[in-house]
């Protein structure tokens, strides 16, 4: 692999252990790619925050990096922990468990990361530019902003994410280069009326059906509404992230890279071309939604994390309710959108409605063998909590619209219809 002189110092350790050692996986992974240089990032995301993730091996390769020095190169933010910083002990953490997160936070902060502990970091305080080459990881987050942002990503390793971060240096491989971003799947909307694509839970079914079908390949959706925000994209990039692999996905007329379906394509027309229609997604929310009873123990949004603007939107429906007894409703964020939640009172709502808003954290990260929610039956908004929780919680889901998730939080019972 060529080497510029500043990285071949690196290597040889004029930079320090640390540096030095993050510089030989890096380089060691983009062989294994066939990388044959690296690129310089101005920015980083790291997914490796969890102690579920990465357990004991990982927190000691962490420690190690930031005992000998390492530093993070660039501004690099960081996915959520294990706990809740604050809240930990009232949402069922044991000390010893809190202790063990505590270890790896403090050695990332050490290397200097900015403590956003977030999966959506995107949405707060690291968004790349068009084009702009970074070291991202979260599968949702490298979906999100190489589609979305144009940005130039791939989903790195666990680790090897950090390494990346410590040298400011990825492999050249996969979606940095251009020609690996054209489309492969045009997947065409048909015989959808104004009723869908209304609320977040039709992005999130629809990307779990594209990213079960393409798997990591490219797919281009023609159709999607010009209305279609942010938060919805977050949705699909999420769902099709965890559905199947999907890296990168075009919507034709919406993300940067896809004016015309030509450009999707980057001019060929080879490609498969596979019509969604509505029965398609409702078999798909079927398939989804695993629980057999209409009872409802926990409603979970924030897979991906809240933003404000969504957590005052559930803020608006709770105004005056009371979560049901019997059912728990939580909703997932960082730090930084709960703060703006507490200023625009949202938070407040919530909270005196019943409510809980964990920071910092992810309920799939927050249990190391206990099984507390095992049994039972969730009603959420995201795809990628349908995907996770009954293989990590062993839950049962219903999926439900925004509406659907206060209704079912409220009345303890799920009524059954996905999108109202
Ligand atoms: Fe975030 Fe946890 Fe979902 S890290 S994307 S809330 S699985």
């Amino acid at each position: 692999m060529y080497l510029t002189d500043y990285e071949q110092e690196i290597l040889e350790g004029k930079h320090g252990e640390g540096t030095r050692m993050a510089m030989e996986i890096v380089i060691k992974m983009g062989e294994l790619y066939g990388a044959d240089r690296l690129i310089p990032v101005k920015r980083a995301h790291i997914d490796a925050a969890a102690y579920t993730t990465i357990w004991d091996a990982g927190t000691e390769f962490i420690e190690y990096l930031a005992d000998h020095g390492a530093k993070c190169a660039v501004p690099t933010t960081i996915n959520p922990l294990s706990r809740d910083i604050k809240n930990w002990k009232e949402l069922g953490a044991s000390e010893k468990f809190a202790l063990k997160s505590k270890r790896l936070e403090d050695a990332y902060l050490k290397m200097g990361v900015i403590p956003t502990w977030t999966c959506a970091p995107y949405q707060s305080t690291n968004a790349p530019h068009f084009k702009e080459v970074v070291s991202w990881s979260e599968s949702n987050a490298v979906n999100y902003v190489n589609s979305v942002l144009g940005a130039r990503a791939e989903r790195l390793p666990d680790m090897v994410d950090v390494c990346c971060a410590v040298t400011g240096r990825v492999p050249a491989y996969g979606r940095y280069l251009d020609e690996n971003r054209k489309g492969d799947v045009l997947f065409r909307l048909e015989g959808f009326d104004d009723t869908w694509f209304q609320d977040s839970v039709d992005f999130a079914v629809l990307g779990y059906y594209i990213g079960e079908i393409v798997v990591n390949k490219v797919p281009v959706i023609e159709g999607l509404p010009e209305r279609t925000m942010p938060d919805d994209f977050k949705a699909l990039s999420a769902a099709a992230a965890s559905g199947g692999a999907v890296a990168l996905f075009h919507a034709v007329g919406l993300t940067p890279e896809a004016p015309t379906i030509e450009a999707a394509f980057q001019g060929t027309s080879d490609y498969e071309i596979r019509i969604v229609t509505p029965a398609d997604m409702e078999a798909m929310e079927k398939r989804l939604n695993t629980a057999t009873s209409d009872k409802v123990d926990m409603v979970l949004m924030g897979c991906p994390h809240l933003s404000a603007n969504e957590i005052a939107e559930v803020a608006g429906l709770m105004k005056g309710k009371k979560v049901c007894d019997g059912t728990q409703f939580w909703i997932m964020t960082c730090e930084t959108q709960y703060n703006l939640a507490v200023r625009s009172g949202a938070a407040q709502i919530l909270e005196e409605a019943g409510v809980v808003i964990t920071k910092d954290t992810c309920l799939m990260e927050m249990d190391e063998g206990d099984r507390r929610w095992e049994g039972q039956n969730f009603v959420t908004n995201s795809g990628k909590a349908a995907q996770y929780t009954p293989a990590i919680n062993r839950v049962k889901i219903h999926m439900a619209s925004t509406a659907g998730c206060v209704k079912a939080a409220v009345s303890g019972r799920f009524s059954g219809e996905v999108r109202r």
